[in-house]
């Protein structure tokens, strides 16, 4: 699986801070990509969406994770810029992610995440932080495979007798 990464930060992208998330969602997704992609880019609409279209139809990428500027924050756009390059939403993905993330902190009612599909890719907006980031997507990973081998046309139905946490079934 290819796997896209994009920080997005106005201090990590200005060298003011170093990005422990974008290592981080890496790393927990090393047993699922044999290749990564790492973006860091500021807050800023128009970045986020060229940084998210070059992953998707340059690198090809079957899944790209976004960390950051998902909150209340004035400059937080990832939603929005999220919103703007895909072409179909996923609501399932941040719903259940707010909702098993209550259960550590309220907070988790504040992030603004999105997810969707721009073509043959998966995106998927997490939050900021390493805690948040870890927390969030230890509840997608489960589903990633399947997701990812359905978007690339190889498995063409969820009908299968998936074991635990997904997978597929050729037909
Ligand atoms: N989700 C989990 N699982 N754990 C957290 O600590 N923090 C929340 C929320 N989601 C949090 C979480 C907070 S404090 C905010 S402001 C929003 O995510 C948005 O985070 P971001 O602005 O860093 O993207």
């Amino acid at each position: 699986m290819t796997i896209g990464i994009i920080c997005v930060s106005d201090r990590c992208s200005k060298g003011l801070c170093e990005d422990k998330s974008g290592p981080l969602i890496r790393e927990m997704l090393l047993d699922y990509g044999d290749n990564f992609h790492y973006l860091i880019v500021p807050d800023e609409k128009d970045e986020i969406e060229k940084a998210l279209i070059s992953l998707c139809d340059d690198s090809l990428c079957d899944a790209v994770f976004t960390t950051g500027g998902t909150g209340f924050a004035p400059r937080d756009i990832t939603p929005e810029a999220t919103l703007a390059v895909i072409e179909k939403l996923i609501p399932g993905i941040p719903e259940i992610i707010r909702a098993e993330s209550y259960k550590i902190t309220k907070n988790a009612m504040l992030s603004r995440a999105v997810a969707g599909i721009r073509g043959k890719t998966l995106i998927v907006n997490l939050p900021g932080s390493p805690k948040a980031v870890k927390e969030s997507l230890e509840i997608v990973i489960p589903v990633l495979p399947h997701a990812v081998e359905t978007l690339s046309g190889k498995t063409q139905s969820c009908g299968g007798n998936y074991g635990k946490g997904g997978g597929s079934a050729e037909i």
